[in-house]
């Protein structure tokens, strides 16, 4: 078989590798670790901060991300009771000089919360974190119908330097068909409304590969998004996932797969090149900047190659935490009870329940190695040898030559970038989501397997 052959063999819409490990690998910690522990002997210079919120208006058909549909009376406020106590308790486990270079609220949908609860949130990160909000990149994720002027100046006000909307589609067909309750009419009034807020960095996140979603009808969505002059938008292929809405409406065959890859495929070529026809610059196979953009070192959320160090102190129960050893959260779901009992879990643990890690992964032996090349591979600006040989010591051709052969043979790697970097090339970055898997473990790749999704 040809390198032609067997990249053309491989499927290019394996997994969204946007944190590794991924949280199904997580595992019971036993005996749970002291916080203390985690955290003593880490750089606390330059931290990452992260708040949770794991609620929405709508479940919406795709979305298999840790949150619940509304909240019966009460439940937001013990909620940020909850966050409260775990602010507390993660506080008193870092050191006096830990300091947080950049912060995000992230879902769910933080924006579910009031006006006043938005206020009560940015007072927990400030008073009982110590993040200086108004002094650092803050990133807010939010859905049309919740981004209200009202919660946009407590957010303005607070020092919000990013708001991200999630819109999917402009074609009100294509957002039913996802089942995605909104109309374009709604969506155009919240972006016009974010605008009216000056927050500096607006992201616009589009969904491609959607039923009934032509090129023709792509390029509308792409052209309304673009009419707003966003800093950022974010294209995302289109996942159906098990125990989501459109999971549930029952898997296509394999014929269909690979006719849907084709298509997904082609919409993300067509998507990235009248991007940068329209002055904007990739960043990764989803993220786009405008190249004229102010921005640079904002935060986009969890996933973020710029939160590359260590660092991250994830509060609320849907959130990771990152040390240089290990990564720990709460218990993770999709299905809708599960969900609910966690947070239930959550909103009812007292402090000291808080003072000790319960699920994660030890990052040992080349873990660290698979995930810093993974992440700085998957930017389109490519990775540093240079950089991996400072801090671990060794080469990573050295550490992954198979894999590292195997995408230069699919043409995967841009034979032309300088000898000390290692880029994707065109392809290798529309594959990313192939490629991503291949440089996990074998023991991280096997608790994935094993998890019993819930
Ligand atoms: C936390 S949500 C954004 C904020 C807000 N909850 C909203 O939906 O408006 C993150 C983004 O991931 C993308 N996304 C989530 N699940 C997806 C899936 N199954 N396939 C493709 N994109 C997905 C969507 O574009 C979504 O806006
Ligand atoms: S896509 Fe956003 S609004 Fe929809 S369910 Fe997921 S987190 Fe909630």
């Amino acid at each position: 078989m040809t390198a032609a052959e067997t990249a053309a063999s491989v499927r290019p819409y394996q997994s969204y590798v946007y944190a590794y490990p991924h949280k199904t690998a997580y595992r019971p910690l036993r005996p749970r670790p002291a916080l203390g522990e985690l955290w003593a002997g880490e750089d606390q210079r330059a931290l990452s901060l992260y708040l949770h919120i794991p609620f929405c208006e709508v479940r919406c058909g795709f979305c298999n991300l840790f949150t619940r549909i509304g909240a019966p009376d009460g439940l937001t406020t013990a909620y940020l009771d909850a966050l409260e106590r775990q602010a507390g308790a993660v506080r008193a486990a870092l050191d006096g000089g830990a300091r947080f270079a950049t912060a995000a609220f992230g879902g769910g949908t933080p924006t579910f919360l009031t006006a006043a609860e938005l206020t009560r949130l940015c007072d927990i990160a400030e008073r009982r974190m110590g993040a200086d909000l108004r002094a650092v990149p803050l990133s807010v994720e939010a859905s049309p119908a919740t981004a209200t002027a009202d919660r946009l100046a407590v957010l303005a006000e607070r020092g919000t330097t990013r708001l991200s909307l999630g819109v999917q589609s402009f074609v009100d067909a294509e957002a039913r068909a996802a089942v995605r309750p909104q109309r374009r009419a709604d969506v155009e009034a919240a972006l016009g409304r974010v605008r009216a807020a000056g927050i500096p960095v607006l992201n616009i996140d589009l969904i491609y590969g959607i039923d009934g979603q032509t090129a023709d009808s792509w390029r509308r969505s792409l052209d309304a998004a673009l009419a707003w002059r966003p800093e950022e938008l974010y294209l995302y292929p289109l996942y159906v996932r098990p125990l989501t809405g459109l999971g549930r409406q029952g898997p296509a065959g394999p014929a269909a797969d690979a006719e849907w890859d084709e298509r997904r495929l082609r919409l993300y070529r067509q998507g990235r090149d009248h991007l940068l026809g329209e002055g904007y610059e990739q960043v990764s196979m989803r993220m786009f900047r405008r190249a004229d953009a102010p921005g640079a070192g904002v935060p986009t959320g969890q996933g973020d190659h710029a939160c590359q160090t260590d660092g991250m102190v994830g509060l609320g129960c849907g959130a990771r935490s990152y040390t240089s050893s290990v990564h720990y959260s709460f218990d993770y779901a999709v299905d809708m009870r599960q969900i609910r009992a966690i947070v239930d879990d959550y909103v009812a643990r007292p402090a000291e329940e808080f003072a000790r890690a319960e699920v994660g992964h030890r990052m040992s032996g080349d873990e660290p190695r698979r995930r810093h090349l993974l992440q700085s591979l998957l930017q389109a600006e490519g990775a540093s040898l240079a950089e991996y040989r400072a801090r671990f010591g060794t080469d990573a051709e050295a550490d992954f030559p198979a894999e590292l052969a195997r995408f230069a043979a699919r043409g995967w790697l841009d034979a032309s970038a300088a000898p000390e970097l290692l880029r994707l090339s065109p392809e290798g970055l529309a594959h990313s989501d192939a490629l991503g898997p291949e440089l996990f473990s074998p023991a991280v790749r096997a608790a994935m397997a094993d998890y019993d999704l819930k």
